[in-house]
């Protein structure tokens, strides 16, 4: 039988290829038969879908000719939400985006993220100490998608609470139209928005010590930021480490449960081997699934020629298991691996990323309480996957313990 015949179908805007975690099959066929290959969209123009490592990264790391603009996103007018002049960061390219990041981005270098490990600890161990006594609860909800909101909330200075509630409009926001109903994602967009505006007015007339307060009072190329501007700033914030930093979590442990013998090697010594295991968790989950950016002339990738205009899509997971980067043992989780340059957290480009160090520490944090006091923690139920072709992971993931 052919390569060809061999092929599985392929089909990466279906929610149905996500319904268990990332389609591996079609990654694997296409970094090795199609890299390049030309998707069809029922509602768009289609795009190019890049699944090899080394194709990746140079998309990546070349904004001048993979532009951010208008979207991140395969469907044009999602997510690349634009309001007039008014631009979110991580739909701008140079030198407009390196300003923007300018802004916040002090509140995220490794000194800022080292400095806030006692409180993220902290934080770990009261979600856990919340659920301890339970003997079971979800993964998902009851301790993943609380520490990534708790984070953003202080950053900000905002109410735990609000943050969690606030998370929870970004899950709508990623899923896929079909699962959530029409116009779900724009509602929720808006009833973000409706936060937001109260938030800027709130910090204007009390400015205090959080990020919240740096972007609502601020000057960027010599204008101020204004109320919308504010809003764009503030989704992208809630949205862009909430559910990965969950997803990453919680699809973490579901694989660390279906292999005993990495979990027995990760716990025997978790001081040294967290770190490796992190990133090896980062390679093998990547929650986010794909950035798009689009063609700013003709050119070409691996040999294939891309017109001025046309989508080029970004597969992280399909990169995070190419042999030719990670050897013949990219197919199987390693917690020890190393070195272990993934691209969970992008290429290495100027939208690398902001938050990668503190989503780090969270992840630490939460793992090392997940698996020293919550004895002998087992799932306890079938894992359900998100319905996303965008940010991968489970939705819930029963477990039991004690
Ligand atoms: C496991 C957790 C996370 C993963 C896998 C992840 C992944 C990514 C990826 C793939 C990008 C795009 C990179 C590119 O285009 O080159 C990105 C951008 C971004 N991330 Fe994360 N992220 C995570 C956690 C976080 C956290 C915790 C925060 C904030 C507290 C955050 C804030 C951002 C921001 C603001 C951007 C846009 C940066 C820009 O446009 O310059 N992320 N992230």
């Amino acid at each position: 039988m052919s390569a060809i015949d061999d092929a599985p179908r392929i089909a990466l805007l279906s929610p149905e290829s996500f319904a268990h975690g990332q389609p591996h099959d079609q990654f694997d066929w296409l970094r090795a038969h199609d890299p390049v290959h030309w998707h069809d969209e029922l509602d768009g123009d289609g795009f190019w879908a890049v699944t090899r490592y080394r194709d990746v990264k140079a998309i990546g790391r070349d904004a001048a000719t993979f532009s951010s603009i208008p979207s991140i996103m395969i469907p044009s007018g999602e997510g690349g939400i634009e309001v007039g002049d008014h631009k979110m960061m991580i739909t701008t390219d140079p030198p407009h985006h390196t300003g923007l990041r300018k802004l916040v981005a002090s509140d995220f270098i490794p000194r800022a993220a080292k400095a806030m490990r006692p409180r993220i600890e902290a934080l770990a161990t009261r979600i856990i100490d919340d659920v301890i006594d339970k003997g079971e609860c979800d993964l998902v909800e009851d301790i993943a998608g609380l520490m990534p909101s708790y984070v953003i909330a202080d950053m900000l200075g905002i109410p735990h609470e609000d943050g969690v509630a606030l998370y929870r409009l970004t899950e709508t926001i990623h899923a896929s139209p079909e699962s959530v109903g029409v116009g779900a994602a724009m509602g929720a967009v808006l009833e973000m928005f409706n936060y937001a505006r109260g938030v800027w007015e709130q910090k204007r007339a009390e400015p205090s010590d959080d990020l919240a307060t740096v972007i609502a009072t601020a000057t960027v190329d010599g204008k101020e930021l204004d109320a919308i501007d504010f809003n764009l700033f503030f989704l992208l914030l809630i949205d862009a480490g909430g559910d990965t930093t969950r997803n990453l979590v919680a699809a973490g442990m579901d694989a660390v449960f279906e292999r005993p013998d990495q979990r027995a090697w990760l716990v025997d010594d978790l001081d040294t081997r967290m770190a490796p295991a992190v990133e090896e968790l980062l390679r093998w989950v990547s929650p986010v699934v794909y950035m798009r950016r689009t063609a700013t002339t003709d050119t070409e990738v691996a040999g294939v020629s891309i017109a001025e205009g046309q989508k080029v899509v970004m597969y992280y997971g399909a990169a995070n298991r190419d042999p030719d980067a990670f050897g013949p043992t990219a197919g199987q989780l390693d917690l020890s691996r190393s070195p272990n340059e993934h691209v969970a957290f992008g290429g290495g480009g100027p939208h690398f990323c902001l938050g990668a160090h503190i989503a780090r520490i969270e992840i630490h944090a939460i793992l090392r309480e997940l698996l020293t006091r919550l004895v002998d923690v087992r799932p306890a139920g079938p894992t359900e996957w998100l319905p996303s072709t965008f940010i991968s992971g489970p939705k819930h993931l029963p477990i039991a313990y004690g």
